[in-house]
């Protein structure tokens, strides 16, 4: 298979786990006689230091042309300050929109090794596998422009929805449930906002279509509280863009780490962009100790929705897994035990184990 990726390392530890993903995707064209042509594109704060603009229309086009997008991070402390038309997440936004990628999934599921490094007691969480289907080019980050009036005094941000906007991604959690367990959780706040009762409107109108799959409705507040309570209760939560970005955060705790978790974000004609759920770290940025096994996730997460090529994304899982249960980990995850390796070691520990293994071997343990 011969496939175009756009690599947008971004900024802060996004260049860092990018080269690791890289190195995972060539050692698996290798094994899998692939041809992977990588193509690197600025984006985020790197993008504005070189060309003035958080999204260059070079990248857009780029992005455009590719078989798949993959992104690292985006932001720093280096442009806080700037004016919001300035700022690296406008980039991300930018491009979430310019390519229509309204459908963000986010799966979350521990690794049995890790349980222990989260805050949450193991009896809790253990158990616990969640898909966020999270609406990604509409609500709060793309109302009408946001703004100041009376001399600052007053800001105004709005959350707007289209009909349209809802379906599609409601439709996306239906099948994404009928994959999995066959159960749906809509969050919204109903009893205050008006988005919201179109969007319990629609899950409403469209249950009927799939009547293997079980529905409830969560408001946002109870949803948060349930998801550390009780995560196991979950299947799949669908939820708008602003609530999804909160709760797929929180979730991020049931896996010990913010660090291990990937995700996806497709557009009605199946291209995606893959990119980790955490941030570009600017603490740690540049010191070789940050995680890239979201980003690695997330490139198999790439071969699986895009390529199509399940065999190649269970590999990577299962050298995840298999690295992990061997004990080592990265300084984020607080492992008691087992040994502390940096990026590099950590992503050489994936390739050699993808390596070693030929493809007819992919274990049938893949943890999706
Ligand atoms: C995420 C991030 C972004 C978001 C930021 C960087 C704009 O938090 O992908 O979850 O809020 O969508
Ligand atoms: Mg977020």
């Amino acid at each position: 298979m011969n496939r175009r990726i756009v690599l947008l390392p971004g900024d802060g530890i996004g260049k860092e786990v990018m080269s690791s993903a890289k190195e995972v995707l060539s050692a698996i064209a290798e094994e899998f006689n692939h041809s992977f042509n990588f193509e690197t594109h600025e984006i985020g704060g790197a993008a504005i230091d070189t060309y003035g603009t958080p999204l260059p229309e070079t990248t857009v086009t780029a992005c455009k042309q590719a078989d798949a997008v993959l992104l690292g991070a985006v932001g720093g402390p280096k442009w806080d300050q700037n004016p919001s038309h300035l700022r690296p997440e406008r980039g991300l936004l930018g491009i979430r929109k310019a390519l229509d990628l309204y459908a963000n999934l986010r799966p979350i599921k521990g690794f049995k090794n890790l349980l222990h490094a989260s805050p949450l007691k193991e009896d809790v969480i253990s158990g616990s596998d969640l898909l966020i289907v999270r609406e990604l080019t509409g609500g709060l980050y793309f109302g009408t422009p946001s703004e100041r009036r009376d001399n600052g005094e007053t800001v105004v941000d709005t959350l707007a929805y289209t009909r349209h906007e809802i379906e599609r991604i409601v439709d996306k959690a239906f099948q994404a449930a009928q994959g999995r367990r066959g159960r749906l959780a809509s969050v919204d706040k109903a009893n205050v906002l008006e988005s919201s009762k179109l969007w319990r409107e629609v899950v409403e109108e469209k249950k009927a279509q799939y009547p293997d799959v079980t529905v409830e409705h969560v408001l946002v507040d109870a949803a948060a509280m349930k998801l550390i309570t009780n995560p196991t209760h979950f299947d799949v939560i669908v939820t708008e863009n602003m609530f999804g970005d909160i709760l797929s955060d929180e979730a991020s705790v049931l896996t010990g780490s913010l660090g291990m978790l990937p995700s996806a974000s497709l557009n009605e004609s199946g291209v995606g962009l893959y990119e980790p759920v955490h941030g570009s770290a600017p603490d740690i940025a540049g010191k070789g100790i940050a995680n890239p096994l979201a980003m690695i996730l997330s490139a198999a997460l790439m071969l699986r929705y895009s390529f199509n090529l399940s065999n190649e994304a269970k590999l990577i899982e299962t050298a995840v897994q298999s690295v992990l249960d061997a004990g080592f980990h990265t300084a984020d995850l607080q492992i008691t035990n087992g040994r502390q390796v940096g990026t590099a070691e950590m992503t050489r520990l994936v390739v050699d184990f993808i390596r070693t293994q030929s493809a007819s071997k992919c274990i049938a343990s893949c943890y999706y």
